[in-house]
């Protein structure tokens, strides 16, 4: 198994994917900001690399560390106190530095429901409450499309903490919407990371129960079973 680096595994979605793959026996390195939670990430023996993706140095610096061959996987997002976002410029900074430093396998980029082709079937109240993070996605998910990464974008619907179900599913349809539990995305990015089918691909991600679309549900056919 190659080595993984996640950046955004301080909680939710990219803390439970380090869980998991530690639980496989994998590599994992973790990208964290100076003063952000690094113990339960240490205690699964996940290592740490300090950095703010913002700061395109310490970036630069981690792609440095993680050995050759290593797969990447970022589910940042949010605001910094001056107002820049991880979720366009974070994003940049991540992509640019993995080009630069090359031998990175696979780059795994979580957004949002809503980004790119999905954005006109989005209601005026997503627009309104999620609009502006979103729109900051889809500038980090054109600057992926537009590497040399072997790249696969997720979008989560809206992110629940609650156990998995083992129903998440991956859909290509611009107007699917629905909920996915923060576990089952980790399952899914696993997944994902292990079918080449994928690279190139951009798919919202959300639970087959709560899945919502005008179209007929059709989830991209993931090779293998879930990674439990
Ligand atoms: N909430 C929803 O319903 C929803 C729906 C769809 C998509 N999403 C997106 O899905 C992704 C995962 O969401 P989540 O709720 O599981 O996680 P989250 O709570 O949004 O965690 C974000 C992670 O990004 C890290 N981060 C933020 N800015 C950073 C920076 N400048 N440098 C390094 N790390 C940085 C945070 O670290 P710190 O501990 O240092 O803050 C944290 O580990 C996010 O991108 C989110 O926007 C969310």
């Amino acid at each position: 198994m190659r080595p993984l680096l996640i950046f955004g595994a301080t909680r939710g979605v990219g803390l439970e994917l380090g869980r998991q793959e530690r639980q496989g026996g994998r590599r994992v390195f973790a990208f964290v900001r100076p003063g952000s939670e690094s113990g339960p990430l240490s205690d699964l023996g996940v290592e740490i690399v300090t950095g703010d993706a913002l700061d395109r140095e310490t970036v630069a610096a981690a792609f440095g560390l993680v050995p050759e061959g290593a797969e990447v996987v970022s589910t940042i997002g949010g605001r910094a106190a001056d107002g820049r976002r991880a979720d366009d410029e974070g994003n940049l900074n991540l992509i640019t530095e993995a080009q630069r430093a090359g031998g990175i396998a696979r780059f795994v980029l979580v957004t949002s429901i809503g980004c790119g082709e999905m954005a006109p079937f989005r209601s005026a109240r997503a627009i309104a409450v999620f609009g502006e993070a979103v729109d900051a996605k889809t500038k980090a998910e054109e600057a992926l499309r537009a590497s040399s990464l072997a790249w696969t974008i997720i979008r989560p619907g809206g992110l629940l903490s609650e156990p998995a179900t083992g129903q998440g599913i991956l859909s290509t349809d611009a107007r699917m919407h629905g909920f996915i539990h923060r576990s089952d995305v980790a399952e899914l990015i696993r997944r994902v990371l292990r079918d080449p089918a994928t690279i190139g691909g951009a798919f919202a991600a959300v639970d087959a129960g709560s899945a919502r679309t005008v179209n007929p549900v059709e989830p991209f056919p993931l090779a293998g079973a879930p990674a439990r």
